[in-house]
Formats: C-alpha cells, sequence, structure tokens
C-alpha cells in the first residue's frame, strides 16, 4: 500500500510518523520503502545520522523503486490544493498529522474538505502528556465534526528528539519511554491496515 503524510503546517510530526509507519510496517516482513518527498531531506538525514541496518530501505522522492510492498511517502508541508488531490488520488490513504492547538486545526479542517472523506484520517501527534485533556478534548471535537481521525493519539516524549539525534526509530532508543512512544505508532499502523484493506 502506499501511505502519503503531509499536513499544512510545518512542524508537526510529518517526517517522525513517516519514519515509525515505515518502521512499524517493515516489522511484518514486507519490503517497505520510506521516500523522502520534502526538499530538506529530513528523512534522508535522520538515516544518516543512524547509519544502522535497518529494515526498511529510504530514498528520494524522485528515485521511487517499483517492486515494494508498502511504500511511505513523506512530504513538505502546504501542499496546495492541486498537490493535495494528486496526493489523494496515488495513495491509499493520506496520514495527516496535526498538532492539538486551534491554530493547526482550523488549517486542516479547511483544507482537508475538498477531499473525500475515505481519502484520508487525521493523527493527532505531540499530544501533551496527562493531566493535560488537550489531546482528549481536540479528538472528540473534531469527532463530532464527522472528519476521519485516528483514535490512537501520538503522545509527547521526549524519546522522539534522542530518536532524532541518534538517527533511529524511537524502538531502538534506549529509553524509560521508549515503549510507550513505539506502541503509539503501532497502534496507528493497526488503525491504517485496518482502514486500507487491499
Ligand atoms: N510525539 C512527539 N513528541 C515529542 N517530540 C516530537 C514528537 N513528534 C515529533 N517531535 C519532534 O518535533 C520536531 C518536528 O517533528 P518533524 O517530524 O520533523 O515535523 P515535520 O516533518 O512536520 O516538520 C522534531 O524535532 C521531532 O523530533
Ligand atoms: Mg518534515
Amino acid at each position: 500500500m502506499i501511505i502519503t503524510v503531509t499536513s499544512f503546517k510545518g512542524g508537526v510530526g510529518k517526517s517522525t510518523t513517516a519514519i515509525h509507519l515505515a518502521a512499524y510496517l517493515a516489522t511484518k516482513r514486507n519490503h517497505t520503502v520510506l521516500a523522502d518527498g520534502d526538499l530538506n531531506r529530513s528523512v534522508i538525514n535522520w538515516f544518516e545520522r543512524g547509519g544502522e541496518e535497518l529494515a526498511f530501505s529510504v530514498c528520494d522522492g524522485d528515485s521511487i523503486p517499483n517492486d515494494y510492498d508498502h511504500l511511505v511517502i513523506d512530504t513538505a508541508a502546504r501542499p496546495t490544493e492541486d498537490e493535495l488531490i494528486a496526493l489523494a488520488e496515488t495513495s491509499d490513504l493520506l496520514v495527516i498529522p496535526c498538532t492539538p492547538t486551534t491554530f493547526s486545526l482550523e488549517a486542516t479542517i479547511g483544507t482537508l474538505a475538498i477531499l473525500p472523506s475515505d481519502r484520508y484520517k487525521i493523527l493527532l501527534t505531540v499530544v501533551p502528556p496527562k493531566p493535560s485533556r488537550e489531546g482528549e478534548k481536540t479528538l472528540s471535537a473534531l469527532k463530532k465534526t464527522g472528519l476521519p481521525v485516528f483514535n490512537t493519539m501520538i503522545r509527547r516524549f521526549s524519546v522522539y528528539l534522542k530518536a532524532e539525534n541518534l538517527g533511529v526509530p524511537v524502538s531502538q532508543v534506549r529509553d524509560p519511554k521508549s515503549a510507550d512512544a513505539w506502541a503509539d505508532y503501532t497502534a496507528v499502523g493497526k488503525e491504517i491496515a485496518k482502514a486500507v484493506k487491499r
């Protein structure tokens, strides 16, 4: 399947999401390719830092091989309406990371209205830990609007910054929150598998 990660704002966890979804899909022994469609090469740079043996391959958005089982595409922020429609047509699902702030949400909701609702799902990311209820409140507000949204929220953990510095997925970082962080993306991966029946 082809999963494209895109959003209307930068810094909302797109590259982090693309990397962890590719890492999750690769655990299923599928040939998984992670394509970096962002000119600032966040994904490629991430793994050049790590230089570890990865379960998936990483390539430039312009040189995607065609022998994959799963393809995850990271993109630059702020696609135009035309770009968004094109991405939706070529992907099985668009994953739209969005942080639980009003500003981020308004940008997301306004633009997504042009897409059929089976083409995308909003993913709440960098969700503040309890006792904050920001994530839950945003999730239920989104559900009320009828927009497609993942039930899983990606919690905010400092292990993501460590992973970024080390150039590996969180599952490979020694940190007390590594398992919790990885569990979030595993749960999203399962929701995607259900949404995209192929
Ligand atoms: N769930 C999270 N918790 C804490 N930090 C996060 C989380 N997701 C992403 N980050 C951090 O936020 C920053 C922006 O994330 P990134 O994936 O590069 O966003 P984008 O690709 O949308 O610009 C990075 O430093 C990343 O490590
Ligand atoms: Mg990015």
